[in-house]
């Protein structure tokens, strides 16, 4: 024990920003959990979402506060302001994007992260043990080795454009990080299918490779790519003398859920000797049901993985994740000497490798924290559930449409995600998502497939059932009802019987 005491009782720092008065804080401050837990257990009693009146937004506007408020007005300001025109997507009738719920478990652990303050760029200290023992279990889950490596991101966006990086200094070499991509660097190309998520093709041009080296492969009627394409192009552009560097195979596609034939992209990939990439921003978690996992079959031979836990993982935005099969090809994309990050064997500066040597950010928050809590919490038999059953939901929903001649089903049900529309023209079908938001009944978004706007709901929240399923289909004929007179477009037949 360090013989050199502390003075524990010193005098509070005049310029310190801590409470005058720690009981009234306390006081507020369980006020504020209280309500926030209340606001959690009592969502369905909100509208999912509601628009911003324009006197709420205008009044909001407000020069920079030099004078100190009342945390009890700050509050009162959130409370009346904020917190009731929040996405909604806590809600189980939204239904839009591909938004997780979130729980009051990961809520309280955001809580706490915050009470720690730590910082995750780097240093020995147990948060980075936290993270550490996700990476672990992710390794597990993917059947990833022991020398593999993982990073807590903002989002699947900043992993994909991470592994485009890693990918590219495996293919180009670590030199190229100090002269630039050169001539080499101009002749990379990568594949993705055209189903894929943009923000693979926004990865290729921030990372300086161009978008248009990004060649978007044909998908089959369920939207998975075409691999005999895939095949050809590539040899196409080795033809030419381009350098076929990276695959990007889709474990969950944004428009339907579509999951590409990630074991022959795989062994695609290995003959070549090109990256093997998979986003698996919504699918990849479906992995922990024992139903749907085996859809992922060829997912433990990918290169690297991206996935996020603020999806399907049901934590609080934002917890995405990258996942790299060699963690020491990882490390040479992104690590970088610096006097003032120097490593020690002891000390606050040991535990090397850290956070900071596998991604672009310096200083990281906790985003461990919560999702620890969220799988050791639940555990992930029971989030599995969670993710099987919003699958089933999905299939009652597809019931529901095929059984309704006034809708029509415009893509095969794929995991949790329903793309149909009303029988009428593109603008009323836009008009009902419209309207169906600002009702606060549900929140269905919306896409466009193969040329045919599609209301689209993607079941993502752990609360939603089967009543909020029916809302949904009743509001989309009342509000489709009003905006045709009931008069419906009955030219397509249901895709079931196409
Ligand atoms: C397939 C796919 N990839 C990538 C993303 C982007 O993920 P994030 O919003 O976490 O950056 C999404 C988002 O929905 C997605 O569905």
């Amino acid at each position: 024990m360090n013989e050199i005491i502390r003075n524990t009782q010193s005098s509070v720092t005049p310029t310190s920003l801590d409470p005058q008065d720690w009981s009234e804080f306390r006081a507020l401050a369980h006020r504020m959990l209280d309500e926030t837990i209340d606001s959690i257990a009592n969502v369905r009693a909100r509208p999912v979402w509601q628009p911003i009146p324009e006197g709420v937004r205008a009044g909001f506007k407000a020069d920079v506060p030099r004078e100190a408020s009342d945390l009890a007005d700050v509050y009162r300001d959130f409370s009346e302001h904020v917190a009731p025109y929040a996405t909604g997507n806590v809600h189980p009738g939204f239904m839009g994007w591909v938004h997780g719920g979130g729980t009051a478990v990961g809520m309280v652990a955001e809580m706490l992260a915050a009470g720690l303050n730590a910082n995750l760029g780097g240093r020995d200290h147990m948060p980075i043990e936290v993270e550490r023992q996700i990476v672990d279990w992710m390794r597990s889950l993917f059947a990833f080795p022991e020398s593999a490596s993982g990073i807590f991101v903002t989002g699947t966006s900043m992993a994909n454009l991470m592994a485009v990086l890693v990918a590219r200094t495996s293919a180009l070499g670590t030199l190229a990080r100090q002269y630039g991509i050169g001539n080499d660097g101009a002749l990379l190309t990568a594949y993705t299918s055209q189903a894929a998520h943009g923000c693979v093709s926004r990865a290729m041009d921030i990372a300086g490779l161009g978008t248009d080296a990004l060649r978007k492969i044909d998908v089959d009627a369920g939207h998975r790519m075409d691999v005999a394409a895939l095949r050809a192009q590539i040899a196409i552009d080795r033809e030419v003398g381009f350098k076929p560097f990276l695959v990007v195979a889709s474990a969950g596609t944004v428009d339907i859920g579509a999951i590409d034939d990630l074991r022959a992209i795989a062994q695609l990939c290995r003959e070549e000797g090109i990256w093997f990439h998979v986003d698996g921003a919504f699918g990849a978690l479906a992995i922990l049901s024992p139903e749907l996992a085996p859809l992922l079959g060829g997912v433990e031979l990918a290169d690297s993985i991206a996935l996020d836990f603020h999806k399907w993982g049901q934590v609080p935005y934002d917890a995405g994740f990258l996942l790299v099969r060699d963690g020491e090809q990882h490390r040479q994309a992104f690590a970088q000497p610096a006097a003032y990050l120097r490593r020690e064997a002891r000390g606050l500066a040991a535990g090397a490798i850290w956070p900071c040597d596998l991604g672009p950010d310096l200083s990281r928050g906790f985003r461990a924290l919560k999702t620890w809590f969220t799988l050791k919490t639940f555990g992930t038999d029971r989030l599995g559930a969670a993710i099987t059953r919003s699958c089933a939901l999905a299939k009652y929903l597809e019931t529901r449409v095929l059984a309704e001649p006034r809708l029509e089903l415009l893509a095969p049900v794929n995991l949790s995600i329903v793309c149909f529309r009303y029988r009428a023209a593109e603008e009323v079908n836009r008009e009902i998502v419209a309207d169906i938001q600002e009702s606060g009944i549900a929140a269905p978004s919306s896409t466009t497939l193969d040329g045919r706007f599609a209301i689209r709901a993607a079941i993502v929240n752990h609360r939603t059932n089967e009543s909020d399923i029916d809302a949904l289909v009743a509001a989309v004929l009342e509000f489709g009802g009003r905006r045709t007179g009931g008069v419906i477009d009955v030219e397509a037949p249901p895709l079931a019987a196409q």
